[in-house]
């Protein structure tokens, strides 16, 4: 596990966009698996402004994404698809057929989640999974629980996602109490992860997932057994870590 201490949130950003840089120049018809959330925002603004400046190019590009809320169309503001468009693939030359969000729009989870675990496969796996870490620790939307979950399923979020992801909706009650997700395996088998957090209230799960035991009480603690994880986070999000 390769720890990066960024100085601030822009630092951070740019740190990640670097390494999903580096990765479409290395391999220009890779296979990026992507998060949402607000910690990436900025990180895909500097691939945008990269790409404006001619020096990234997506054209051969696909991309999978980690999640979905069940229920939500793609033209609301609020589903996984709506954000994925309006920060980031239609402001770079990615094809729209080759990106792929999880089916929340699909009522039958089971057919949704083997859909999107299908194409995974298809696609030939993730070369860079990039993902955020939740409050709770957890990734995608594998939430704390007794064993990790393996492939794409359908999720009952937690009181405490629910909670923290209401500051996206104009009330709680209009959160969506279902997703679907990646699971732990799909994640895990992601050739090269990249995971980002920022600002101080991720410093007590930064320092349980990464260097507390592996557990599925914190999802994003078993990236400490995946051979190639690169943690990217500003000092703030490293302050409680055993590290200088
Ligand atoms: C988003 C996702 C989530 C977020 C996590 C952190 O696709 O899978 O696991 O990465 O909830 O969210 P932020 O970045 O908003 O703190």
């Amino acid at each position: 596990m390769k720890i990066i201490k960024a100085k601030d949130y822009q630092d951070m950003s740019r740190k990640a966009a670097n390494i999903i840089s580096a990765q479409i120049i290395m391999k220009p018809d890779c296979v990026l698996g992507l998060a949402t959330g607000s910690t990436p925002i900025e990180t895909y603004d500097q691939l945008i402004d990269w790409y404006k400046k001619g020096d990234l190019d997506f054209s051969q590009v696909s991309s999978v994404n980690l999640d979905e809320y069940r229920g939500l169309s793609h033209t609301d503001p609020q589903s996984y698809y709506y954000f994925m468009h309006e920060h980031l693939f239609k402001h770079v030359n990615i094809r729209e057929e080759a990106t792929f969000v999880p089916d929340g729009t699909n009522p039958d989870a089971e057919a949704a989640c083997a859909a999107h675990e299908e194409i995974i496969k298809k696609l030939g796996g993730i070369d860079l999974q990039l993902l955020g870490l939740g409050n709770n620790g957890h990734i995608g939307f594998n939430e704390p629980s007794e064993a990790f979950e393996k492939e794409t399923h359908c999720v009952d979020l937690t009181e405490s996602t629910i909670q923290a992801n209401s500051r996206f909706f104009d009330s709680i009650d209009q959160v969506p109490t279902q997703a679907y997700t990646m699971g732990i395996k799909s994640i895990m088998m992601a050739k090269k992860i990249l995971i980002v957090a920022n600002g101080e209230g991720k410093a007590d799960i930064v320092a349980r997932a990464f260097w507390g035991p592996v557990t599925p009480d914190v999802p994003a603690s078993i990236l400490q057994m995946h051979p190639n994880v690169t943690v990217v986070c500003d000092e703030a999000a490293l302050s409680k870590a055993p590290i200088k």
